[in-house]
């Protein structure tokens, strides 16, 4: 196990089977950080119980087929901890020792929140639980005490939090100075590290109807488990309104962000953004089928290992088991240690699975 490496914690709340814009978005980075971060990634699958308290079963098979999506996608269940949230108690221990840190105004003054409250539109009749996964979210990152969390923009005001709590904890539990660097608070004695967002150059894919973002309930996406004819057909309805193989194309198209995207070869690019701007007979037909080859041979390895775990949930259910069981030995560790500095360290227990 990697244990040396600094640790991140990242995941998503489980809505369904993943596409090629969680893949541009998220999971490739992931899939890279494993070699060089001890991973751990959270399926927050109580999280998905905010919106969705009445389909449990329906959440349930969604955090199933997630996991199957991020194996065949190539994260390595011996390299990276994958696990549920909801098999993690400390998480939900510490989330409620954190929401007394917080101000309610101050969880309230959310903008992500807000944001998924108008969207989603759920008016004034959300539920008591919907503004907590904001603090839950604070808990399922501190348990784990990791430096970096990496997530898109969306995600930042979570993060916010998330160090907000920290230094609040480390200065009112743990005799950390109000003036101590976010750096510092480890090593003046804080239980927790300041865990820094890292948001970086997350990649956007827009959907087949070219406008817009790629998603499963705008009908505009392809899925890891799309069979290549599928591929090729999506493919070849990506809108760009071009007429003709000789009118200059436009290089910021849908289209085009797909071979930016899916084409590999650097000089095979450079080649189509020359011809298709100059309208040098070359017509959107031809690009779409090289686009869809490329999209295909990314593919072809995730269907194969997708393929090998279809009807397999015991295979699933096995690594799961296995990511819940280290993900426990981490934050048992970490709610120990946060229960002693606030004086309810009385008595010390283990956790196990039977
Ligand atoms: N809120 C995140 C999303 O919707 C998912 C999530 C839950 C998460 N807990 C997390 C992400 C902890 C990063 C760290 O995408």
């Amino acid at each position: 196990m990697s244990n040396q490496l600094p640790r991140i914690l990242t995941g998503d709340t489980p809505t369904g089977s993943l596409h090629l814009g969680h893949w541009v978005g998220s999971v490739r980075r992931r899939v890279q950080l494993q070699s060089t971060h001890d991973c751990y990634f959270i399926i927050a699958n109580m999280h998905a119980f905010t919106t969705r308290s009445d389909k449990p079963q329906e959440i349930r098979r969604d955090s199933i087929e997630i996991v199957r999506d991020y194996l065949a996608m190539g994260i390595e269940p011996d390299r990276a901890t994958i696990f549920l949230q909801s098999e993690v108690p400390a998480i939900a221990e510490l989330c409620f020792l954190f929401a007394m840190l917080l101000p309610f105004n101050r969880v309230m003054r959310n903008p992500t929140l807000k944001e998924e409250i108008k969207v989603k539109g759920l008016g004034e009749n959300y539920s008591f639980g919907f503004p907590l996964y904001a603090v839950g979210q604070t808990s399922d990152i501190l348990s784990f005490r990791p430096v970096g969390v990496p997530v898109g923009e969306d995600q930042v005001p979570h993060l916010e939090l998330t160090r907000e709590v920290a230094r609040r904890f480390n200065q009112m539990y743990c005799n950390v100075s109000e003036h101590a660097e976010d750096e510092d608070h480890v090593k003046l004695g804080g239980v927790f590290p300041i865990p820094r967002a890292e948001v970086g150059k997350v990649g956007r894919l827009i959907g087949i109807d070219g406008i817009n973002k790629m998603s499963k309930s705008l009908g505009n996406a392809i899925f890891i488990s799309d069979e290549p004819k599928e591929v090729e057909k999506k493919v070849k309805r990506i809108f760009t309104g071009r007429q003709s193989p000789t009118d200059p194309g436009d290089t910021t198209n849908a289209l085009f962000q797909y071979v930016e995207t899916f084409i590999e070869d650097e000089a095979r690019v450079a080649e189509l953004r020359d011809r298709y701007s100059r309208g040098d007979n070359i017509g959107d037909g031809h690009i779409k089928v090289e686009v869809a080859a490329a999209i295909n041979r990314l593919l072809a390895p995730m269907r194969e290992r997708r393929a090998a775990l279809e009807g397999r949930d015991d295979l699933v259910l096995e690594i799961l088991r296995s990511g819940c069981q280290r993900a426990n030995a981490t934050a048992e560790t970490t709610l120990a240690a946060a229960k002693n500095a606030a004086g309810l360290g009385f008595f010390s227990r283990t956790l196990a699975f039977v």
